[in-house]
């Protein structure tokens, strides 16, 4: 049995910089090949990347203008996926064709949506910052995945796991993220989950600001398909005792700040983009370059785990998994993906998630 996905959603489909104004690009999405470009006006259009003469990659085509000619031959597209030219023959058949996604630019990514363009509400994309938002300095990647998006998932909602999988990058000295649980709570589209570390070693750009050990109030949203939106927010030690560990309502002394998105690409590939950076208030450049780096380590150090992981459930995919109480988010978010599936399909439970 093939995987099912929830297509009622807004995927990521790339930064919005890797799609230049005459750029035509391919990507793969839950297992559909499209075909990526740019109008005149800059609006992105996505279309299915199969022509409907004989089946060539649209993205071997050309852009012309606000639309996209085949190059095999020469069938052209109008941004709605209607074929409005067939080379020395005048009349085009009501058939011809192709699927078109509702795209939209927003922050810096390029969303698709998947599911049925009706329902395509791009007020539901959640706010994410611009790379160029001058009020932050954010460094921008990506990773491609051997693996199933929600084994990423899954890392990025248990993040006790930072503790051992970066015991020397992003959880050196750190053994709190294991040893205590954050509080999860339910969003319409996934779940917001917060924690207070307390007492962290300062890093010494930011011990003028901080003193030597700091409070640190960590809260992200994580909404469907893989969307995590971080921000840590760093206080005067004392700080978390003194609101009984709740989420504070003071301005902080520095706020760091995570995007990323993971892709599902098909069954067994993801793609994970990814910014990392601060209130540009908080920070120099070169210290954005040192902390994206060591979470680009990270990033590495998760990838060789999950695809190990991959792997080794493919030897023996039905065997269970014994969890901890540290599973608590990725259970609760993997019910709420077979929820969504489940309403999506004739035969609810009849498709799993994975
Ligand atoms: S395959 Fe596209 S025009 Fe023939
Ligand atoms: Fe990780």
């Amino acid at each position: 049995m093939g995987q099912a996905w929830v297509r009622n959603a807004w995927y990521v489909a790339g930064w919005a910089h890797e799609l230049g104004s005459d750029a035509v690009i391919a990507r793969t999405i839950i297992g559909e090949p499209l075909v990526l470009y740019r109008q005149d006006d800059g609006t992105p259009v996505v279309l299915q990347d199969r022509c409907c003469h004989r089946l060539a990659p649209l993205s071997m085509g050309r852009r012309e203008g606000d639309n996209l000619r085949c190059m095999y031959h020469g069938f052209k597209f109008s941004p709605e996926g209607r074929c409005i030219e067939i080379p020395g023959q005048p009349k085009i058949p009501p058939k011809a064709v192709v699927r078109r996604y509702p795209a939209v630019e927003s922050g810096s990514w390029l969303w698709v949506w998947m599911g049925d363009p009706a329902l395509a509400d791009p007020t539901q994309i959640a706010p994410t910052i611009s790379l160029k938002d001058p009020a932050y300095r954010m460094k921008a990647g990506q990773l491609d995945y051997d693996a199933n998006y929600i084994l990423i998932d899954d890392n990025l909602l248990d993040l006790s796991h930072l503790s051992f999988a970066h015991e020397n990058t992003l959880g050196r000295g750190m053994p709190q993220w294991a040893q205590e649980r954050p509080r999860i709570s339910r969003l319409e589209r996934g779940l917001r989950v917060e924690r207070w570390i307390q007492n962290r070693a300062t890093p010494p750009y930011m011990q003028q600001k901080l003193g030597d050990t700091f409070d640190n109030f960590i809260a992200y949203d994580f909404l469907f398909p893989g969307l995590f939106l971080l921000r840590a927010y760093f206080y005067p030690a004392g700080t978390a005792q003194r609101v009984n560990l709740e989420a504070p309502n003071e301005p902080p002394l520095f706020q760091r700040c995570d995007d990323q998105a993971v892709t599902p690409v098909d069954a067994r590939r993801s793609r994970y983009f990814y910014a990392a950076g601060a209130r540009a208030q908080d920070i120099e450049w070169p210290q954005v370059e040192k902390m994206y780096g060591i979470t680009e380590t990270a990033f590495h150090e998760d990838k060789a785990l999950i695809e190990a992981q991959q792997k080794m459930i493919d030897r023996d995919p039905e065997h269970p998994m014994v969890l901890a109480t540290a599973d608590a988010a990725p259970t609760q978010f993997r019910r709420m993906v077979q929820q969504w599936l489940d309403a999506e399909q004739p035969t609810p439970g009849a498709q799993r998630i994975a």
